[in-house]
């Protein structure tokens, strides 16, 4: 959407993937999630957004006011949503908020929805000082998601305030969603709800990294928010989930409560290469070079200063050595090229070959250099200095 926002894939934490509807989703965990952002350097890191989902309000029927106003919980939320939204704002970060394109949203204690309410809660959500909108598809009555979709559109962009705007379609519906996403929202999901294991990550991953040609700034791909840290994988397998996530240019938001993080899910979240490659100003979401069929998946995607991100990708259960070169992902043309390990740091030099041992479920991102480009580059300024 050429609203000017989300011009790389947004970044920051959404509370869902780890307390759903419970009541340890309140004020005090939001608050808390925004103190840690700031103090552990998460909003350095790129993380801005801190976005509630379901169960925010008071459920049905009394969800709105006597001028049909949505209501905040107020046991969860006592000083309501405006408080959150200065406080995320009073320290330089920004608060996202939850509803759906159907009569009610898809808890089903039944809250309230958008539909029908569109231009009232748009401009609810914009007097609270909302800047990011997931907008869901449970109990939509049938009506035509174009239409939901961008009737919600039009609601947020007239309020005149600035609104990420995340469809949350799931893919459903023909025509699919990222066939015209592009026109409606920033992002759109995909695939439906991701799990904390395995085989629901990867197959995210899976669905979504053949849709490339649909993503581009202001308008990505959303394979569901991030599970690192929530239990259900190894270290290796949430390295993998957030590899794959970057080099498919997907949002990174956080799905577990960071008040309890290990070392290791900061490790992982932290990591400046990986949000790089996510994060790159080009904003192009990496394509399959290669898929054997088997489980050994390579990935790459073209970077603003030329370099290539690529991904070896081991789906088994097997360690595999997983190859690829400079030529295939499109950098060829130099005799030498740097690669860096963006999870081990380690670089090395090649003349062309790209390869790994790969251990199972892991994956191996590389940032590839033209080594030779920045040799010469080199040389032009030495022939410069000298002669000046
Ligand atoms: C749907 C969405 C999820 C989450 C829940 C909340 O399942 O896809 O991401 O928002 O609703 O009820």
């Amino acid at each position: 959407l050429a609203n000017g926002l989300a011009r790389t894939p947004p970044m920051g934490f959404n509370n869902w993937n780890s307390t759903a509807c419970r009541a340890e989703f309140n004020e005090a965990m939001v608050l808390g999630i925004m103190d840690i952002f700031v103090d552990q350097g998460l909003r350095e890191a790129g993380y801005t957004y801190v976005n509630l989902d379901d169960c925010w309000a008071v459920p049905a029927p009394n969800s709105r006011d006597a001028a049909g106003n949505l209501i905040p919980d107020p046991a969860r939320f006592p000083r309501g949503i405006k408080y959150l939204a200065d406080y995320a704002h009073a320290r330089g970060l920004k608060l996202g908020i939850y509803t759906s394109a159907g009569t009610k949203t898809c808890n089903t204690l039944g809250f309230s929805g958008g539909l029908g309410h569109e231009q009232q809660d748009a401009a609810t959500f914009a007097s609270w000082g909302v800047d990011y909108l997931k907008y869901d598809n449970c109990n939509n009555q049938g009506v035509d998601p174009v239409l939901r979709y961008t009737t919600m559109r039009d609601a947020l962009l007239a309020t005149g305030r600035p609104i990420v705007y995340s469809i949350c379609e799931w893919g459903r519906s023909d025509p699919k969603v990222w066939t015209w996403g592009a026109d409606v929202g920033n992002l759109w999901r995909t695939t439906g709800d991701i799990s904390d294991n395995w085989t629901s990550m990867i197959g995210k991953a899976q669905a979504n990294r053949v849709l490339s040609q649909y993503a581009g700034p202001g308008q990505w791909n959303d394979p569901d928010m991030l599970e690192v840290g929530n239990g259900g994988m190894t270290a290796t397998e949430y390295r993998t989930h957030f590899s794959l996530w970057a080099i498919m240019a997907a949002p990174l938001l956080i799905g577990s409560d960071l008040r309890k993080a290990t070392a290791d899910t900061f490790s992982i979240l932290k990591n400046a290469d990986v949000i790089a490659v996510d994060q790159d100003p080009l904003g192009r979401q990496g394509t399959l070079v290669s898929n054997d069929g088997a489980g050994h998946v390579v990935y790459a995607r073209t970077l603003a200063n030329g370099d290539r991100a690529v991904a070896l990708s081991n789906e088994t259960t097997t360690t595999a050595t997983i190859a690829t070169s400079a030529a295939a992902i499109g950098i060829g043309g130099s005799s030498s090229y740097t690669l860096k390990d963006l999870w081990s740091k380690a670089t090395s030099t090649t003349s062309g070959a790209i390869s790994a041992s790969v251990g199972a479920h892991a994956t191996t991102l590389y940032r590839v250099s033209r080594a030779g480009t920045t040799t010469r580059i080199e040389a032009e300024n030495a022939v410069f200095t000298s002669g000046s």
